[in-house]
């Protein structure tokens, strides 16, 4: 691509430099018939105006042409590759950085996919970098982002001569929307450097957002015509089998959920995450069709998919009681909005031959089931098909088997864990640190079992279950990291990596801050960038 010329003229400019050519126009009309000063028959005043007026449509035609074309506000040569840069916790940023690169490389064109950490000022300056960054936790940075945040975006940087584009993916039901993206597109334009386009903010995987991204790429590279990105569609799983963890727990109860994949295998790695998508229950479709006087078993079109009504029902969320449903059916199904995919740390490897998953339901005020748990723990009988898609989630990846391992976590956070665990005991890694938070000892021993004899066996070097219920002095998880400083600095001196599976609420903090008061923030901040601390909170 060549350097090409800039459109960031005022508007008010553009109007200016047209009234100009207009009255002149007019001007030179009236002339007509007056002592004209030059000779010259091209010069008559009829020519001029006429000159004037085609020379004012031309500049018409090229604002209406400006208007069909992409705001790009800069095009730079074709001899810097493009950088596609992530920020990602739970994977989704890092999987569209890689279909950015490729876009880009089926266009011909060379990029390479960085992770932020790997970034610094010398590899922005004259760069053109694609970002593609997620907020976690409060609108924060994900945390292998945070080396990036302190070491590069703390200092002064001239990035005049760097372009860039920033893809910022959120979720507009946290208060801070897309905080890392925006702070990071902010940084950029503060320090000079050049936005390629307006920054695209991601709610929710919203495809139109993605497209939107999508088309300026393409616009980029020169090659619009390639096929839009879509979400990977759902297989059909099936429910094996379903397990209360924890009868008798003053806490939510605890699911073991085992799924079959439709081909039998399916292969995916201990810290990827399975997304599923839920259900409503049958009953309450049935109770809908009823009180509508509706057929379900009309056939009807959703995502170029046919299927019957009361399936389309079973997908989307139910309108309530007291909300308007429109009478006729076809008006109702545009109406509906297909329910949000939810998200599950994959608790085994596949070669336990199937899918396991570890599951809070979650119970809304008025005592209904949320949407995912509730279906996958309630609704769904065994037998049924669960709509399911794995999403590889290498932050939360395995450290190498020769390196010790502390695995941190409580509640449903054993899942992730779990899969580690399983995946050190085929590796033959002993050294495995795990530290454990529930409620009460009595009831919520979650595969305790497991974990015992994994400890017996030695493959658990060592293991402190903390139940912040039961009266004792350490009652959670960072409480036991205090208590073990000295152990926790021995096994990071020996190159430990800290794994963390859990709720974000109390607990990550709580371990984060008891982490850096044993270890000290320098450490902690050499930790994350070495990818020697990761987590998988929710
Ligand atoms: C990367 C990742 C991994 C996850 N892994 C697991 C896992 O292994 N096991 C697991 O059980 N969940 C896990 N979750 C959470 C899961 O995705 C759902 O958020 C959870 O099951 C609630 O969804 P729901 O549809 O059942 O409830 P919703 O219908 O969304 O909500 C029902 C009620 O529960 C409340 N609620 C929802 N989420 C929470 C929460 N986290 N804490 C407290 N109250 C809440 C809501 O405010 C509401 O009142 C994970 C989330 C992420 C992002
Ligand atoms: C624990 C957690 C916290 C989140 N916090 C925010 C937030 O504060 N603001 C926001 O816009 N999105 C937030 N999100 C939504 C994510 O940014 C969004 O799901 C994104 O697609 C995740 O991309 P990733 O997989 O690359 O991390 C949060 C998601 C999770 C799981």
């Amino acid at each position: 691509m060549k350097r090409s010329m800039r459109f960031d003229r005022s508007i008010i400019g553009q109007l200016l430099v047209g009234l100009a050519l207009a009255l002149l126009a007019w001007w030179l009309w009236r002339w007509q018939g007056r002592a004209w000063p030059t000779p010259t028959p091209l010069l008559q005043p009829r020519v001029a105006a006429g000159i004037a007026i085609a020379l004012y449509a031309a500049f018409c035609g090229w604002i209406a042409w400006r208007g069909r074309t992409p705001r790009i506000v800069a095009s730079v040569d074709g001899q810097s590759p493009w950088r596609v840069i992530y920020a990602s916790q739970t994977g989704f940023a890092l999987e569209l950085a890689e279909r950015t690169a490729q876009a880009l490389r089926d266009a011909g064109q060379s990029a390479s996919v960085h992770d932020i950490n790997a970034i610094d000022l010398q590899a922005l300056d004259g760069a053109r970098c694609l970002f593609v960054a997620s907020t976690t936790g409060e609108g924060d940075p994900p945390d292998h982002a945070m080396g990036f945040v302190k070491r590069v975006m703390a200092q002064p940087a001239d990035l005049r001569s760097t372009h860039y584009a920033v893809l910022a993916l959120g979720d507009s039901e946290y208060t801070q929307f897309c905080a890392f993206g925006r702070e990071l597109d902010e940084w950029l334009r503060q320090h000079g450097a050049q936005p390629l386009f307006d920054r695209v903010d991601v709610d929710n995987a919203d495809p139109a957002a993605l497209r939107h991204w999508q088309h300026h790429i393409g616009v980029l590279s020169g090659s619009t015509d390639q096929p839009d990105w879509t979400t990977p569609r759902y297989e059909r799983w099936t429910l094996r089998a379903r397990r209360l963890l924890n009868p008798g727990s003053v806490g939510g109860e605890a699911w073991h959920i085992e799924l079959q994949a439709p081909a039998g295998t399916a292969s995916w790695q201990a810290g990827d995450i399975a997304e599923i998508g839920p259900r409503n229950a049958a009953a309450d479709v049935a109770t809908f069709l009823a009180r509508h006087a509706l057929d379900g078993s009309r056939i009807f079109q959703r995502d170029g998919e046919d299927m019957p009504l009361a399936e389309l029902l079973s997908r989307s969320r139910l309108p309530a009681i007291a909300d308007a449903v429109p009478n006729d059916a076809r008006a109702l199904v545009a109406a509906l909005q297909a329910l949000p995919h939810r998200e599950y740390s994959i608790a085994s490897l596949p070669a336990d031959g199937s899918l396991h998953l570890l599951v809070r339901l979650m119970q809304r005020d008025d005592g209904t089931p949320g949407i995912g748990s509730g279906w996958l723990c309630r609704h769904a009988a065994i037998g049924d098909g669960i709509d399911l898609r794995i999403r590889s989630n290498p932050n939360f990846h395995a450290p190498s088997p020769t390196q010790p391992m502390i695995l941190i976590g409580n509640g449903t956070g054993l899942a992730g864990l779990r899969a580690h665990l399983k995946a050190r005991a085929a590796a033959g890694a002993h050294r495995n640190w795990l530290l454990f938070g529930e409620r009460n000892a009595a009831a919520d021993h979650l595969h305790g079992d497991e974990l015992d004899a994994w400890q017996h066996s030695g493959m658990l070097e060592r293991l402190d279950r903390v139940f912040s219920r039961d009266g004792h002095l350490q009652r959670y998880v960072q409480d036991a990291l205090l208590a073990n400083a000295d152990t926790l600095r021995n096994w990071v001196d020996q190159g430990a990596a800290i794994y963390v599976c859990g709720s974000l609420e109390g607990m990550a903090p709580g371990v984060d801050a008891a982490l850096n008061e044993i270890l000290g923030p320098q450490r902690m901040t050499a930790l994350a960038d070495a990818g020697r601390y990761r987590r998988d909170v929710y």
